[in-house]
């Protein structure tokens, strides 16, 4: 039997934390489904269609990564894919409250379904999406925090949207 874990998230964009933490992560599992969030009521900078295509070049070569997005509750999408466990990334004691929070709500939506937290590298534990946009935006540098064809999409959608 193949252990599957599901590593959820938004991903607007990914970065290289999150590679990191899908790594680690795949020294435990066999296969790691990467559920892209599709959250209608949310406003991403990459669309749903472009965030999962992005994901889907990094990890072209990787038959132990899939990536599917995913609308609605999570614990759905787990059950869906016959997996049992999601992967969290925690960063620092600020996500945490948060964390605590989801795990235990999924836990009340599906008692079957375990989160399992992850540290990713120290070099890492500063990095967001968030961060990486605004910072790209404004003209610093994001090498090494993000895969390159991230730092090429951001640089297309930014002239896209200057258009
Ligand atoms: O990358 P993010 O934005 O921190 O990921 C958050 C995510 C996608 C894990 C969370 O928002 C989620 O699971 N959303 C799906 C809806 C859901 O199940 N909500 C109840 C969770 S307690």
């Amino acid at each position: 039997m193949k252990k599957i874990a599901i590593y959820p998230g938004s991903f607007d964009p990914i970065t290289n934390g999150h590679i990191d933490i899908i790594e680690r992560g795949l020294k435990i599992f066999d296969k790691i489904i990467i559920g892209v969030l599709k959250n209608p009521e949310k406003n991403y900078f990459f669309s749903i269609e472009e965030r999962v295509r992005i994901i889907k070049e990094i990890f072209k070569d990787r038959e132990e990564i899939e990536v599917e997005p995913f609308q609605g509750l999570l614990v759905d999408f787990v059950k869906r894919k016959k997996a049992k466990v999601v992967i969290r990334g925690l960063r620092a004691i600020s996500d945490f409250e948060y964390e605590f929070q989801m795990a235990l709500m999924n836990r009340k939506l599906n008692p079957e379904i375990e989160t399992l937290f992850m540290m990713p590298s120290i070099e890492y534990s500063f990095l967001s999406s968030r961060l990486v946009k605004e910072v790209f935006k404004l003209g610093g540098c994001i090498k090494n925090l993000v895969p390159a064809v991230v730092e090429k999409e951001l640089k297309r959608k930014i002239r896209e949207n200057s258009t």
